[in-house]
């Protein structure tokens, strides 16, 4: 595990975006597993700027994302594909056909998850880029989770409700993992990553056993270390 620790937000989309734009200039049929929520926005914000610049092609790379609500409808400005699209992925030259994310309005959840996994074996994730819980989840991998789970179909604990997670088995086959954590809320989780025991109970902190991981945090998400 590398740790690279900054002093802000700011800062960490910088290195987070450089780390990505890299990887796909080095390798630019990168399949790279794009995660949600409000940590990597600006990471991606940066990735729109690059593209803007020539910086970077989008073209040749493959994007699948890490989780899912389930049920959700495909447009729902709820569902993380909007929020792939609105943010990264309708703002760049990636080729729609090498785009597959997950499908919350599925009849089939069970045969989604099969064949994400299929999927996926056929096509090695290269980079794959998380957030993390306060509790210490991943994807939507909550504490409980076995090491070798595959994507599937989950109860989520934050929220009442259901979603589909690429599972920490598939996420620790990744070549290149990165993880972003920013504020005081994420510490916890940080320290447990970083710190505590390689538990369940914890799921991001199997990612310790990773051979290419790199954690980058800003100075309130490592407080505690
Ligand atoms: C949700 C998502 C995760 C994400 C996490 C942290 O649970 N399923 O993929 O990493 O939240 O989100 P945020 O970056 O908004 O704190």
């Amino acid at each position: 595990m590398k740790i690279i620790e900054v002093n802000n937000y700011k800062e960490l989309s910088r290195i987070a975006s450089d780390i990505i734009v890299e990887e796909i200039n080095k390798k630019p049929t990168s399949v790279i597993s794009f995660a949600t929520g409000k940590t990597p926005k600006k990471t991606y914000i940066n990735l729109v700027k690059a593209y803007k610049n020539k910086k970077v092609d989008f073209s040749k790379i493959t994007s699948l994302d890490v989780d899912e609500f389930y049920p959700i409808k495909r447009g729902s400005i709820k569902s993380y594909y909007h929020y792939l699209f609105v943010n990264l992925l309708g703002k760049v030259n990636v080729n729609k056909k090498n785009i597959f994310l997950l499908d919350g309005s599925t009849k089939n959840p069970e045969k989604e998850c099969t064949e994400y996994e299929k999927k996926i074996k056929e096509n090695p994730i290269d980079l794959q880029i998380l957030g993390i819980g306060e509790n210490g989840h991943i994807g939507f991998n909550e504490p409980g989770s076995s090491r070798n789970s595959k994507t599937r179909v989950v109860g989520l604990t934050h929220i009442k409700g259901t979603g589909i997670t690429l599972g920490i088995g598939t996420i620790m086959k990744a070549k290149k993992v990165i993880l972003l954590a920013s504020g005081k809320k994420k510490a916890k989780a940080i320290y447990g990553l970083v710190k505590g025991k390689i538990t369940e109970e914890v799921p991001a902190s199997f990612l310790r056993e990773h051979k290419d991981f790199i954690l980058i945090i800003d100075k309130k998400a490592g407080s505690l270390l």
